[in-house]
């Protein structure tokens, strides 16, 4: 048995993000959305570094319209998760694609998604969560809406707050409110840093947002006294290798740090992030750290007992994942 056949915990992917290329182009045909720039030649997402590669994720999500749609993309999404081995995914949510963050049409969404979900468990044996996620980029002010729809829509499936977007724009601590809101209704907090914004970016994530997991977090590896913070406050890292390595911060998996994390005492994970985006899939990151580390089954199954450990779902549903 190849360790990519093991089944898999997933904690960080980006609904949209994982998109299946022919999927959209479907319903851009449907839609009469034209997505000049969103393709290469080869029928892939096209960009050229991260801030060009957000711009072509949301260009992409201009065929992403109703609530159905979602409920499509919930379907296709986890068809392919499923198809890699993984039992449990969460995936982030922004209300900003879903509604244009007014709480009403927000809800309408989340139904059309769980239903879809709930289908792919019945047919697929695959769990979902949602992450509600704001867009750093978009600012702080956006963001309080953001966490409004996820306060109330908190609960068994709504499990999680979270931030995505450009790193590169205003600081952690700015979106104090919205992860304050969301840890009061129940949520549990992560935040992408430690991506492109460097340690400084992961120890504001600690401080300022107080987060139970940290998205990326790889660029710890460069602060010593980071990484023994980390390990002390028992914080999981959702790395993504793949992605690192396509967005140029390592040049291969033979160079990124997870394995140096590991040793180090760090709870890791292994996610996709944006796979069709980063060409990449569960099974491959496997394959791909079982060469670049001598990763065994051993490994692996550690590492999915982490996530399964990390999961912002409750207890009962804990207990059914691995
Ligand atoms: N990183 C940060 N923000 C994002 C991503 C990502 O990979 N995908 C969508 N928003
Ligand atoms: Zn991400």
């Amino acid at each position: 048995m190849s360790v990519a056949d093991l089944p898999k915990v997933e904690l960080h992917l980006h609904h949209e993000g994982a998109a299946p290329p022919a999927f959209v182009r479907q319903l851009a045909h449907e839609k009469k959305v034209d997505l000049t720039g969103v393709f290469d030649d080869q029928g892939n997402y096209k960009f050229t570094d991260f801030v060009n590669f957000l711009r072509t994720y949301e260009a992409a999500t201009a065929v992403l319209q109703t609530p159905e749609d979602f409920g499509r993309l919930t379907s296709a999404v986890l068809e392919e998760c499923a198809a890699n081995g993984v039992v449990y995914v969460e995936s982030f949510l922004s209300p900003e694609f879903c509604g244009c963050g007014d709480l009403a049409a927000w809800r309408e969404y989340l139904h059309a998604i769980q239903e879809a979900a709930d289908r792919a468990e019945t047919t697929h044996g695959i769990t979902l969560r949602g992450v509600v996620t704001c867009i750093r980029h978009e600012g702080p002010e956006i963001a309080k809406r953001t966490a409004l729809c996820a306060a109330e829509t908190a609960g068994d499936w709504v499990v999680g707050f979270g931030m995505g977007g450009d790193e590169g724009k205003g600081h952690q601590g700015d979106f104090a409110y919205s992860f304050d809101m969301a840890r009061e209704a129940g949520l549990k907090l992560t935040t992408h840093a430690g991506e492109f914004g460097g340690p400084e970016s992961v120890w504001e994530a600690i401080r300022d947002l107080n987060v139970e997991r940290i998205g990326h977090g790889v660029r710890a590896i460069e602060d010593p006294k980071l990484v023994q913070e980390i390990v002390a406050r028992d914080i999981t890292l959702e790395v993504c290798p793949g992605s690192n390595v396509v967005l140029g911060l390592y040049k291969d998996f033979a160079a990124h740090p997870i394995q140096k994390l590991r040793a180090a005492g760090v709870k890791v994970t292994v996610s996709t992030d944006d796979p069709p985006f980063f060409g990449t899939t569960m099974r491959r990151e496997y394959d791909m750290l079982a060469a670049a580390h001598g990763w065994d089954a051993e490994v692996f199954a550690e590492i999915n007992q982490t996530a399964a450990r990390a999961a912002f779902c409750d207890e009962d549903t804990r207990a059914t994942i691995l």
